[in-house]
């Protein structure tokens, strides 16, 4: 897998400007809570059952918290320190017990690879460059154990740059159909005001030998 110094993709989107912006307080992404259609997702017919399960920039930690009320074994990852910190510790009020890793989602193979029933995704695909998107999904091809599944809201705006970087859902097809069963690509119908119209929710699950 090519990681992002391979690419040379990496700076200025490295752990410095995104920690940066948590010790100034611009997170503007932050939406102080778990993302509305997850949390519906877990209100119907329709909730994954739980398993154990990576979230990927988990940023404060509110869908690795969400997923770890609704029983799944949950394991958070992060590269900026503050974000971890603020995460264990809302976790630690909770009483919630979930693994935070400081750490390069880029790093986490071989250690991680093939452990995980679900990697879950909510703005961290729109928060790399486009240029590592296809590392990124080397990256949860690897970390799924076989039949593992994809759970992601994927920001399909359609402003040019980033981060977010937009992305179609023709393009997440394109991208993930090579290796992914799509189970379900669907506009997000709850999104939070400043996101309605521009998000989709995806359940894509690994082919075998994918
Ligand atoms: C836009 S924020 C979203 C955070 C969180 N998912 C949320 O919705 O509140 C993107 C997060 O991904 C993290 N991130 C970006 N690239 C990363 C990488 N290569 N490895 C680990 N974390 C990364 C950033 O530190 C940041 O916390």
């Amino acid at each position: 897998m090519e990681t992002p110094a391979q690419t040379g993709a990496q700076p200025p989107l490295n752990v410095n400007f995104w920690e940066q912006h948590y010790q100034e307080g611009r997170t503007r992404w932050d939406l102080g809570q778990p993302a509305p259609p997850f949390v519906s997702w877990f209100q119907s017919a329709k909730a994954p059952p739980p398993g154990k399960a990576i979230v990927l920039g988990s940023g404060r930690g509110y869908e690795a918290m969400l997923f770890a009320e609704q029983g799944f074994e949950v394991t958070a990852v992060d590269f900026a320190p503050s974000a971890i910190s603020e995460a264990s510790q809302a976790a630690a009020e909770r009483d919630l017990v979930i693994q935070f890793l400081q750490r390069d989602i880029f790093d986490l193979v071989p250690e991680f690879a093939g452990q995980f029933d679900y990697v879950i995704e909510h703005t961290c695909f729109c928060a790399i460059d486009p240029s590592l998107r296809t590392a990124y999904i080397d990256l949860v091809t690897e970390l799924l154990k076989p039949g593992g599944e994809l759970l992601a809201i994927f920001f399909t705006h359609s402003r040019p740059g980033g981060p977010p970087f937009g992305s179609t859902p023709e393009q997440i097809r394109q991208l993930f159909e090579p290796r992914f069963t799509v189970m379900s690509l669907e506009p997000v119908t709850n999104s939070v005001e400043a996101r309605r119209g521009e998000e989709h929710i995806g359940q894509l699950r690994l082919k075998a030998g994918g």
